[in-house]
């Protein structure tokens, strides 16, 4: 009798769009969680290199939340690896209807990261992500002209600014920059965080959350 009520109950609350949302989204939140578990597994096998580094999920949970609660639209990573961090910022890009472009040059990670955001996200998931398999000074001339509100930096510590100055055009005004691992690898961002504590276009914060996040927001007074 208990079961059969709560089955009733489940096919109720699908007919609901909002909580159908949340099951999906709850879903794909245990799924990331369930990524993470993986990882060792999955370095182990030696296709990837000598490491994934995945995002931090404290710091993958805080991107999502500043996605969702900015609202923000369009959005670049550069350093995509398998996934992690992709996966962090399509819950909010999801939720917002905006869209990802992530940059990620070593070929069998992008053969991974695509398989993981389709078992995330379903087949379509290119409706809300798609990965360029290339270095970010190739793709940049095939960024159309809509600007950029969210960028995510997680390549090469040593070439965040060069990264940041490319982009710096595209740049719409309130985007946010977000940086990782300026803490850990402060020597290596330090050229960077001169720049975006010390600009005036910028307005930066370091968080002291996994291994250190600086939250830069762009707002130029014209
Ligand atoms: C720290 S890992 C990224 C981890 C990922 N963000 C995550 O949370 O799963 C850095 C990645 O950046 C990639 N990378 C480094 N320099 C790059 C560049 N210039 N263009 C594109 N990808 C780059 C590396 O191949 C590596 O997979």
């Amino acid at each position: 009798m208990g079961i059969y009520f709560s089955f009733r109950l489940k096919d109720f609350i699908l007919m609901i769009p909002a909580l159908q949302a949340y099951f999906m989204e709850r879903s794909i939140l245990r799924k990331i969680q369930s990524l993470y578990k993986k990882s060792d597994q999955l370095l182990r096998s030696g296709e990837f290199g000598a490491g994934l580094w995945p995002v931090d999920p404290v710091v993958g949970h805080f991107l999502t939340q500043l996605i969702t609660q900015y609202d923000l639209k369009k959005g670049v990573e550069i350093g995509a690896g398998v996934g992690y961090s992709s996966a962090w910022l399509g819950v909010g890009f999801q939720r917002t209807g905006g869209n990802l472009t992530s940059l990620e040059y070593f070929l069998p990670k992008v053969k991974q990261w695509e398989k993981h955001m389709k078992s995330l996200f379903g087949p379509d998931f290119e409706q809300i992500m798609q990965i360029a398999p290339t270095d970010f000074r190739k793709w940049i001339n095939h960024l159309g002209a809509k600007k950029l509100d969210f960028v995510f930096l997680d390549h090469r510590k040593n070439e965040y600014l060069e990264s940041l100055q490319v982009l710096l055009p595209h740049l719409r005004k309130g985007a946010f920059v977000c940086a990782d691992n300026v803490v850990s690898h402060a020597k290596e961002c330090q050229a960077y965080l001169d720049f975006v504590r010390k600009d005036l276009r910028f307005k930066a914060v370091t968080l002291e959350i996994g291994q250190g996040l600086e939250l830069s927001r762009y707002l130029p007074v014209k």
